[in-house]
């Protein structure tokens, strides 16, 4: 069986020195200005001494006008070459050496959150539309104030035109670029959690009539082209990846999805990091609770037979394994405990673990799932889900419980940055 100490390698031959992988997590430490500030090194600078396999940053918008949150990172404006823009290459770099000083390649997620970029989030201003492969806007819910509280967050989108998506395309090199030039490791496309890469893969928001839409392979001929452009200027050595979302076995796009995986693998991806949900239904958070409520049971000590079946999407990441043997896996969502990333690796449902909100109250996490010393009780982590407050439980949002727990996550990233101790959820 492989060990969780065992290094993985990449095919563009990035090598991961163990499988364990932190997760992308949304920081909100970009400032005003949307850039790496010295609070977001100092994150880093923790989970880079944290023995961590491989690191993957918060997701960074490469567009400043469409951001998922007003604090994201992001690119403004076109980035040539290192020549010509020598101080956003030594403003990245920082950031890069702060991740890897100590050790694990690290790379950076590569986002667009197209229509799911709040109302107050980027510099396209509160009456601009975002964009998407087609005008439907995001659906949290049929009631009257449902509508209403997703219209105001998230104004609905324009179609793309062929102009918007080359725009997009060399935004996505660009980011890339920029990401080689300063010494990151690798990029990952974010193409999961509904954002524009989503958008595009999913018939629900993509009614395109054109080469972008229709069939599986024509919708992720967005992904596909951004894939090649960037393959085609950074070096070989560089690694680009992407998460995407998983499809239930009996659901209509269960082949969709497997057809698409199947166009990235032979296209040369280096790796896929399994995950799923999106705003409308946020299951990359877990499986879903009551509208507006927490999941409802605090979590137990685990032992290591109830621990085993943790993972959130294991069973998709089992199907893809059994059509794709060959492409690297990372599965996200849901491990707490040695003993369930163990039983991940034993099943051959994936190569690399990817670690989230563990990580963001303990940076050496890792560490403590590495440490062969310990026994399978010590080495988990038990977290409760966050409690939403009781006024918080009459917005009709599913979104809700998820927000709350997502935000409660980013303030202990910002307590780490602070250099306070994170706390637990209780
Ligand atoms: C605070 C927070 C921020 C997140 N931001 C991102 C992000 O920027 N990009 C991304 O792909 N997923 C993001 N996620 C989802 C995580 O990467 C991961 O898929 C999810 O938390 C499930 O893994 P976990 O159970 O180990 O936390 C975020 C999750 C949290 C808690």
């Amino acid at each position: 069986m492989p060990s969780l100490n065992d290094p993985v390698k990449l095919p563009s031959g990035l090598v991961f020195p163990n499988r364990l992988v932190k997760a992308a997590m949304a920081e909100m430490l970009g400032g005003f200005w949307n850039v790496p500030t010295t609070s977001l090194l100092k994150v880093y600078e923790q989970w880079g001494k944290g023995s961590w396999g491989g690191i993957l940053t918060g997701n960074v918008q490469v567009d400043i006008n469409h951001l998922g949150t007003p604090f994201d990172p992001a690119l403004a404006g076109e980035y040539t070459d290192p020549n010509s823009n020598k101080e956003l290459v030594a403003t990245w770099k920082k950031y890069a050496d702060a991740c890897q000083e100590h050790g694990p390649p690290s790379i950076v997620q590569l986002c667009h959150p197209g229509r799911q970029s709040l109302r107050i989030a980027g510099r396209r201003g509160p009456f601009a539309s975002p964009i998407a492969p087609s005008a439907i806007p995001l659906d949290m819910g049929d009631g009257f104030l449902q509508r209403w509280m997703s219209w105001f967050a998230f104004p609905p989108p324009r179609e793309m035109t062929q102009a918007d998506i080359d725009l997009v395309t060399r935004q996505f090199v660009d980011s890339a670029r920029l990401m080689a030039d300063a010494g990151f490791s690798g990029v990952e496309l974010h193409g999961a959690h509904g954002y524009l890469i989503d958008q595009f893969l999913n018939p629900k928001s993509n009614i395109r009539t054109d080469a972008y839409g229709g069939s599986a392979a024509n919708r992720a001929k967005f992904v596909l082209d951004i894939f090649h452009a960037i393959r085609a200027v950074v070096p070989p050595t560089f690694c680009i990846g992407i998460k995407f979302n998983s499809a239930d076995y009996n659901s209509a796009s269960f082949e969709d999805t497997m057809t698409q995986i199947g166009l990235l693998a032979e296209a040369g991806i280096d790796f896929i990091e399994i995950s799923g949900g999106t705003y409308e239904d946020p299951k990359m958070i877990g499986p879903p609770g009551q509208p507006g409520q927490p999941q409802p049971q605090p979590q137990e000590q685990k032992s290591a037979r109830t621990a085993a079946r943790e993972a959130f999407f294991l069973e998709f990441a089992s199907a893809v394994r059994t059509r794709y043997p060959n492409l690297i896996l990372m599965l996200t969502g849901g491990f707490r405990t040695r003993a369930g990333a163990e039983y991940a690796l034993s099943q051959n449902a994936c190569d690399l673990i990817g670690i989230g909100r563990p990580a963001a109250v303990d940076p050496g996490f890792a560490k403590l799932l590495l440490d062969d010393s310990l026994s399978e009780d010590e080495a988990q982590l038990v977290l409760n889900r966050v409690a939403v407050p009781f006024w918080a439980k009459w917005i009709p949002l599913s979104a809700v419980g998820a927000g709350w727990e997502t935000s409660y996550y980013t303030k202990q990233i910002q307590r780490i940055a602070k250099g306070l101790r994170p706390y637990l959820p209780v």
